[in-house]
């Protein structure tokens, strides 16, 4: 298909979101202009087990992408001879649950002979930022979801290069194993947050910060730590206030991403850092980046909460740098659980 210039800048499309535990969809215009972002999230089937069944969150998928489809479209007031493009998330993600958005998307590209356009999980992620103020390259996206931690460099539009990464747990994770030991419920981030607000961080716990020179992050020796913590005092006859324990452990998480975003903007020599991911909601880690680059010259995005867990306009936002691109994707599309960002 040929895309005439206007429409190249201006073309609305349609996001589809099915990578975990979230069914979403979303129309776009233009990569910048939300016209609707609709998310239907299935955390309360999956808290009774701790965290997301797989299988569970395909049947959800199933249950809910049509309607939420429909809504998407009729929040935004589009009819689909309005559409220019179908974009969907293609990976990372479980591979049953992004079955279901992927088919959904060709279903409605093929009928209505549109474009489909695959979008990686996090490149959504980081181009939520695009849904807040236009980019300035070269730079740098702190990625922190449930199943990532990395630091991405952006020499310039949608060229992604990964530059650090946990070794081991993602930050998310690490929340949410926190979180269950502190028998909060799941996700815990969000509890894990409320509670390290009402903490002071006076319980000494490990900084990972790995070699001198590295962007790799690792977070299962903090956790192990918290555990341990919890255990000796709990055999002690101890009683530790959860506050305190959650606020040394987002101490912790935060002071070794903040300061690596740092030291790589200063080494990149950045315009731009964007924040990125489900954590990215965490109201200390925006603060601590907020104070960081406060009397930086270079320019901090945090995306509203809304866009920072999962959704589908992140995916519409992405799709825009595809489809200026024409990286269109043919019938036999996949889902691809472990596609690489780079
Ligand atoms: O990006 P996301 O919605 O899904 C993935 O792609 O993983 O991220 C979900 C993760 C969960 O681990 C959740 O606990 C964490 O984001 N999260 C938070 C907060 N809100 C969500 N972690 C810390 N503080 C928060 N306020
Ligand atoms: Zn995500």
């Amino acid at each position: 298909m040929n895309i005439n210039n206007q429409k190249k800048e201006n073309e609305i499309i349609l996001a589809v979101e099915t990578s975990c535990d979230e069914t979403a969809a979303a129309i776009v215009q233009g990569g910048e202009h939300i016209l609707s972002n609709v998310v239907a999230s299935q955390i309360e089937s999956h808290k009774r087990f701790g965290g997301v069944v797989p299988e569970l969150a395909s049947r959800h998928h199933t249950e809910n992408i049509t309607w939420i489809l429909e809504e998407a479209m009729k929040k935004a007031e589009v009819t689909f001879d309005d559409l220019d493009a179908v974009a969907v998330t293609e990976g990372p993600g479980l591979v049953g649950a992004l079955l279901v958005g992927v088919n959904a998307a060709k279903a409605v590209a093929y009928a209505r002979r549109l474009p489909l356009l695959p979008v990686h999980h996090i490149s959504g992620h980081i181009q939520a930022a695009r849904l807040e103020r236009p980019w300035r390259y070269p730079a740098l996206a702190l990625v922190v979801s449930g199943g990532h931690t990395e630091l991405v460099l952006l020499r310039e539009e949608g060229e992604y290069e990964v530059i650090g990464q946990t070794r081991d747990d993602a930050a998310g994770e690490a929340y949410d194993k926190v979180a269950r030991t502190l028998e909060l419920p799941y996700p815990g981030g969000p509890y894990i947050d409320k509670l390290a607000a009402e903490g002071t961080p006076n319980i000494e716990l490990p900084i990972a910060w790995l070699e001198p020179d590295s962007y790799d992050f690792s977070f299962s020796g903090l956790k192990s730590a918290v555990i341990n913590t919890l255990h000796n005092a709990k055999q002690r006859g101890e009683t530790i206030r959860s506050e305190d324990l959650a606020a040394s452990f987002q101490q912790s998480v935060i002071t070794v991403l903040t300061e690596k975003t740092k030291r790589a903007a200063d080494h990149y020599q950045v315009e731009q850092i964007v924040l990125a991911g489900g954590v990215a909601a965490n109201k200390g880690l925006r603060t601590a980046m907020s104070n960081t680059f406060a009397s930086s010259s270079v320019e901090l995005t945090i995306p509203p909460f809304s866009l920072c867990t999962d959704n589908a306009a992140m995916i519409g936002a992405a799709a825009h740098v595809q489809w200026k691109k024409n990286k269109t994707a043919g019938w036999d599309l996949n889902g691809v659980p472990g596609l690489a960002l780079t």
